[in-house]
């Protein structure tokens, strides 16, 4: 029996259902295989997946999936999953169509596509493809979960008999040598692969890193943003006949159920997507510039917002929106008073907040420059005991810096180091 073949017979599930039911630890889990007669290796591979269970039931709640730790990490989890299959035809319009997954790992993508389209998963890996036949056959059931093991790039001209209407994909991302974070161009194919492989279908989609430079999607493609409140999580790129809005940028917060919580849509703008690309450079190479909160990339186009002083509010723009960069179209519609505070940081400030969801509101209680004394004096006039400190162009240890400042009071509040006009400032804000 091999490693998948022992995860997924009933012996291993039921022993996996007994053992969460009866909430063993990993000591009585381990004499338990040993007792049963699992080798040391079976017994390591169990327990490695038996770790693995709690996280694939949250992301896509089903009760077994096959996976390795690796292969869920990548996947798209159920909430995108779901959203993103509303793009797709569905009933009489689907009905006799295929789809290829290209790069189709665990086949996160493949999941929750309408039932009509005939799915099948394209990979390179062998063992992603038998992750994907067993996860397609819980959530589509026995007719799918047909696999290609082969290149992403050639498979729709190889051979007249497999091709499909239709393709998503999902390329992997490189690891860089020597450094945990993964380059976000160095994709596998590449996007301009995935360019050349698009032409070859109807339509279909692309997900990206959200970070990838936009300027380098065609025109004609529709681009979305996607994640929740706290997160953007891909950049979707639409082709064909896939794409309802051909030159519009979407920014979608979508709920726990898949459903659109949110939306914002732009034409795209091909200025403010070099210039932004230009800036985010910069800032990503200025330390000076980088706090412990990320650097997002800003629209700090004159068109979108202007700069200015600060005003009576504060707002923090949601990922799916910084990310898109629609925040100063979506700021600037909603107040016209909107701006920035600073060159490159992304804190928009008003005269009324902004619309939630969208943007996370403040409301200016006091600003001064950032030195212990002034700070200190701020927090005692406003009588503040409990900080959050939020950090935005400016570099420090959060933690060691509210012990520093030891607040001492009954009210709490987010203090936020920062810039105004350039200059580093410390801003006292109410969350409303
Ligand atoms: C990010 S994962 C896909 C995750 C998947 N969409 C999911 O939701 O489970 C990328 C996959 O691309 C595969 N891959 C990389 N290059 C490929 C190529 N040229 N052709 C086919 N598959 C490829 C890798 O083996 C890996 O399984």
């Amino acid at each position: 029996m091999n490693l998948w073949e022992l995860l997924t017979s009933t012996a291993v599930q039921d022993f996996i259902k007994e053992s969460i039911k009866k909430k063993m630890d990993a000591l009585q889990i381990s004499t338990a295989l040993n007792k049963a007669g699992y080798s040391n290796e079976e017994r390591a591979a169990i327990m490695d997946y038996m770790g693995l269970v709690p996280k694939f039931r949250e992301k896509f709640g089903c009760e077994f999936l096959l996976c390795d730790k690796l292969a869920l990490e990548q996947s798209t989890a159920q909430d995108i999953g779901h959203w993103k299959a509303k793009l797709w035809p569905s009933g009489e319009d689907a009905k006799g169509k295929a789809v290829h997954d290209l790069c189709c790992g665990m086949g996160g993508d493949s999941f929750f596509l309408p039932m009509e389209l005939n799915v099948t998963g394209v990979d390179l890996d062998e063992n992603r493809l038998v992750m994907y036949r067993y996860n397609a056959k819980v959530f589509r059931g026995e007719s799918d979960g047909k696999t290609i093991l082969g290149d992403a790039r050639t498979v729709q001209t190889a051979q007249a008999t497999t091709r499909a209407d239709f393709f998503t994909i999902d390329p992997a991302r490189r690891a860089v040598d020597g450094e945990n974070q993964r380059d976000l161009r160095n994709l596998m194919p590449t996007f301009a692969e995935v360019l050349e492989i698009a032409k070859n279908y109807r339509g279909g989609m692309a997900k990206l890193p959200p970070g990838y430079p936009m300027n380098e999607v065609p025109e004609d493609c529709e681009i979305i943003y996607l994640g929740s409140h706290t997160d953007c999580r891909e950049c979707l790129v639409l082709f064909g006949s896939i794409a309802q809005h051909p030159g519009q940028i979407r920014a979608v917060m979508v709920d726990k159920n898949g459903e659109t919580q949110a939306e914002w849509s732009a034409p795209r703008d091909t200025k403010r997507e070099m210039r932004d690309d230009a800036n985010q450079e910069q800032f990503e190479h200025n330390l000076e510039l980088e706090g412990k909160d990320r650097i997002y990339r800003t629209s700090s186009s004159q068109s979108d917002l202007p700069m200015g002083d600060l005003s009576a509010y504060l707002s923090e723009p949601e990922p799916v929106l910084l990310r898109s960069h629609l925040f100063g179209v979506v700021a600037v519609t909603s107040d016209p008073s909107a701006h920035l505070i600073s060159e490159g940081i992304a804190y928009v400030s008003s005269e009324k907040p902004l619309p939630s969801p969208g943007f996370a509101n403040f409301e200016v209680l006091g600003h001064c420059e950032i030195a212990t004394s002034a700070v200190r004096t701020m927090l005692k006039a406003h009588d503040v005991g409990k900080l959050t400190l939020k950090l935005r162009g400016v570099k420090l240890d959060p933690d060691t810096e509210i012990k520093r400042l030891k607040p001492k009071g009954k009210n709490s509040a987010i203090l936020f180091y920062t810039r105004l006009a350039g200059e580093k400032n410390a801003i006292l804000a109410k969350r409303i």
